[in-house]
């Protein structure tokens, strides 16, 4: 039921990315970026600030620079490619539909100017304590101590988004869903951290400290 209502989304957006790239009047920079964002609401939600139950992240306020070169993965398949990748096969159409030059940097200058929003907890488990250990171990040195990320190592905040989907990409990176190419530096490079991680434990605890950061 989920799968025929997504397939319907993915549509509707497919179909309203072509009509919006035929209108008479072409709107520029960041005017056109707020009208494709309109083909990003029926997943990520009108605010931007995504959907458990469609498995979507919040991109709202995510740097323009990670907005950009996640949507370029995601086109070249160098992301979502894997055939087990159910979510990646629902985004990946989306940014195919981003093809005239501009369109991905315009969709990515209006979504970063969106308010950001720190987005609770959704579950309890997780050993905070042992998730500081790894944190403060390992990932401090590019997601940094606030879990803000650094745009010179490429590396995306994370202490505001969803804690599922902070794990379920931690599993993307594990299976080499995410991260597998050698033309994906940046990608490999977190890969590689994935995999010190033993398990779905480590992960969990791993986000769990993630969340407890400040905001
Ligand atoms: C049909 C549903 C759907 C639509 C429409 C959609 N997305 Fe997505 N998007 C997803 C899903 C699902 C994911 C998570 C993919 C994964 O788990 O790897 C995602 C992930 C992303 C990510 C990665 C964020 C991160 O932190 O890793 C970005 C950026 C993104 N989408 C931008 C957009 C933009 C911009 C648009 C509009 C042009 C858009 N999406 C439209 C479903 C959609
Ligand atoms: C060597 C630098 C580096 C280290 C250390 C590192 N990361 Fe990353 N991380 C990155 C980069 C770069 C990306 C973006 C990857 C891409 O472009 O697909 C990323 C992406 C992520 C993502 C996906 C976020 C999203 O919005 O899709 C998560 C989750 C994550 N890192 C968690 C961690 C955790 C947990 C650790 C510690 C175990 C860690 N990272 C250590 C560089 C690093």
């Amino acid at each position: 039921m989920l799968q025929r209502a997504y397939a319907g989304l993915i549509a509707a957006a497919v179909i309203s990315a072509f009509l919006a790239s035929c209108s008479a009047t072409p709107k520029t920079g960041i005017a056109h970026g707020e009208e494709l964002f309109q083909n990003c609401k029926p997943c990520h939600g009108e605010a931007g600030h995504g959907n458990l139950e469609l498995r979507t992240p919040a991109i709202a306020g995510l740097p323009d620079w990670y907005i950009i070169e996640q949507v370029t993965k995601f086109k070249g398949d160098l992301r979502g490619a894997n055939p087990d990748d159910m979510e990646g096969h629902r985004m990946r159409p989306l940014a195919r539909t981003l093809y005239h030059p501009g369109d991905i940097e315009n969709v990515a200058a209006y979504v970063s100017k969106m308010p950001s929003q720190w987005m609770p907890p959704t579950f309890t488990k997780g050993d905070t304590a042992a998730g500081s250990v790894t944190f403060n171990g390992v990932c401090i040195t590019c997601h940094m101590a606030d879990g803000k990320g650094n745009k010179d190592l490429h590396s995306p905040p994370i202490a505001q988004q969803s804690d599922w989907y902070l794990v379920a990409q931690l599993n993307k990176f594990h299976r080499g869903w995410r991260g597998y190419s050698p033309e994906d530096v940046y990608g490999g490079q977190m890969r590689a951290m994935a995999l010190t991680l033993a398990d779905s434990t480590a992960m969990h605890n791993v986000i769990a400290y993630v969340k407890t950061l400040p905001h």
